[in-house]
């Protein structure tokens, strides 16, 4: 898998202490609150199991499984719903817990699903976020990284369902994904 690597963005030291100071951020900003947090599946697995473990506060967890269509370099917003949440969020204090925003195509169409079973707030917390590619504006409340506009993956994010294990972020040779059509 390294030599697939071009660079690495982002040690395992680095992306431990942004976890463990966004870990203390949400204990500070939830207390007291009936906190659920929505993974979505596989990506965003990784910095969830991190991520829980530096929150100090009692939380529940749910998750749900999304597929996007298109080359897998890319997302076009086409959204289908694999696997819904386990329990009602009505009421409740969402936080959803993404690897990475970079369109925000995905997220979007995320979100307007959950909102429409009220809970009493809706927040985002990503790990990483390529905001210079996005297309659909949205607030991002947690935000571990800004990243430009590259292909990463490593600390769950894949190329082709390979990479996830790598305890950093890491750069893709893009000779490993030529053929696509990536912008
Ligand atoms: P969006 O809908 O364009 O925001 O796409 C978000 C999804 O695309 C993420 O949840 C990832 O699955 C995937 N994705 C976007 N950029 C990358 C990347 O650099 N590496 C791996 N997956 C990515
Ligand atoms: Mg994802």
């Amino acid at each position: 898998m390294l030599e697939d690597i071009q660079e690495i963005l982002l040690t395992e030291k680095q992306i431990q202490a942004r976890v463990k100071e966004l870990g203390e951020e949400i204990s500070r900003d939830y207390t007291g609150k009936d906190l659920v947090l929505v993974s979505v599946l596989r990506g965003g697995v990784v910095f969830l199991t991190d991520l829980i473990r530096a929150i100090t506060l009692p939380i529940s967890l749910d998750f749900m499984a999304i597929s996007s269509y298109g080359p897998s370099t890319e997302s076009l917003g086409v959204v289908r719903l694999i696997k819904d949440l386990e329990e009602s969020i009505n009421g409740r204090d969402v936080l959803v817990v993404e690897d990475i925003i970079d369109t925000g195509l995905t997220l979007s169409y995320l979100m307007r699903n959950l909102e429409s079973r009220k809970p009493a707030s809706l927040g985002i917390c990503t790990l990483l976020d390529k905001s210079v590619r996005r297309i659909v504006d949205m607030t991002v409340h947690y935000k571990g990284f800004d990243i430009p506009d590259v292909f990463v993956v490593g600390y769950g994010l894949d190329y082709g369902q390979k990479y996830r294990n790598l305890p950093f972020i890491g750069i893709l040779k893009p000779e490993i994904y030529l053929g696509e059509n990536v912008s």
